[in-house]
């Protein structure tokens, strides 16, 4: 479930919240249904998971379908580029020196680590943004000049780790006057290309601290 936080026009700053249903996998098949129901665009109903007849006697036959509305919604079948096109001018404004942020949210196995990496055949929105940014700068008209940097970190039991640094000691969180809330030590690596931040992402992930979960045999956590 992606958040995606998109600096608006002027001086304001505006946040987006899009959820994206994942099909289920295989194994899910078997066991669950969807409760899920993508309704439109914009509106998603959480079907009551149960009910059986006992059960709404209990609840005395109210049921707890409930109907969410967000800003978008995108159901199983959509590809992590459908999401991207709805967030792509806000990483366009990257080059313009606009602030964004696209964060993704939700529980183990949920699709985060899909939506925002992806695959080969579905690349994800960290692999299309950057993309976007450096055709952006390379067909830029104006006397601006740019500087990519990236930077990666995990933070793990609430203890934050440079994971572009071989062997990363604990870093801290500092308020610096400038810059605000910085993390003091992280390595920043100018970078050329695309290619060559999704080249630092590997190595970072490589060095993640991950373990599968009972929901997710390749989780991230
Ligand atoms: N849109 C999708 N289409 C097909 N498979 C998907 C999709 N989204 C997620 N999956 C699959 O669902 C599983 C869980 O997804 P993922 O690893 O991205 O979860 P996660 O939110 O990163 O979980 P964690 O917090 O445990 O790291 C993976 O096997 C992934 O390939
Ligand atoms: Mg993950």
């Amino acid at each position: 479930m992606p958040t995606i936080r998109a600096p608006a026009s002027k001086k304001t700053a505006t946040l987006l919240v899009a959820v994206k249903c994942r099909p289920l996998t295989e194994a899910e098949r078997r066991h669950c249904r969807h409760i899920i129901q993508v309704i439109d665009k914009k509106n998603v109903v959480v079907l009551d998971p149960d009910l059986s007849k006992d059960y709404l006697d209990l609840i005395q036959n109210r049921t707890k379908e409930r109907r969410y509305s967000f800003d978008h919604v995108f159901a199983p079948g959509c590809v992590n580029a459908d999401v991207y096109k709805n967030i792509s001018s806000t990483i366009a404004g990257v080059i313009q020196g606009l602030n964004a942020t696209v964060f993704a949210y939700g529980s183990t196995g949920s699709g985060k680590t899909y939506t925002m990496v992806g695959t080969r055949n579905d690349p994800g929105l960290m692999v299309l943004s950057l993309h976007t940014i450096f055709d952006l700068i390379k067909n830029d008209e104006s006397s601006d000049t740019f500087e990519v940097t990236c930077s990666y970190l995990e933070v793990y039991n609430e203890v934050i780790y440079d994971l572009l640094e071989k062997s990363s000691g604990h870093l801290e969180l500092r308020e610096d006057p400038q810059h605000g809330i910085i993390v003091a030590g992280l390595r920043s690596i100018k970078v050329q290309s695309a290619d060559k931040i999704l080249e630092l992402l590997n190595l970072g992930n490589s060095r993640r601290k991950t373990e599968s979960t009972e929901a997710n045999a390749t989780s991230s956590r």
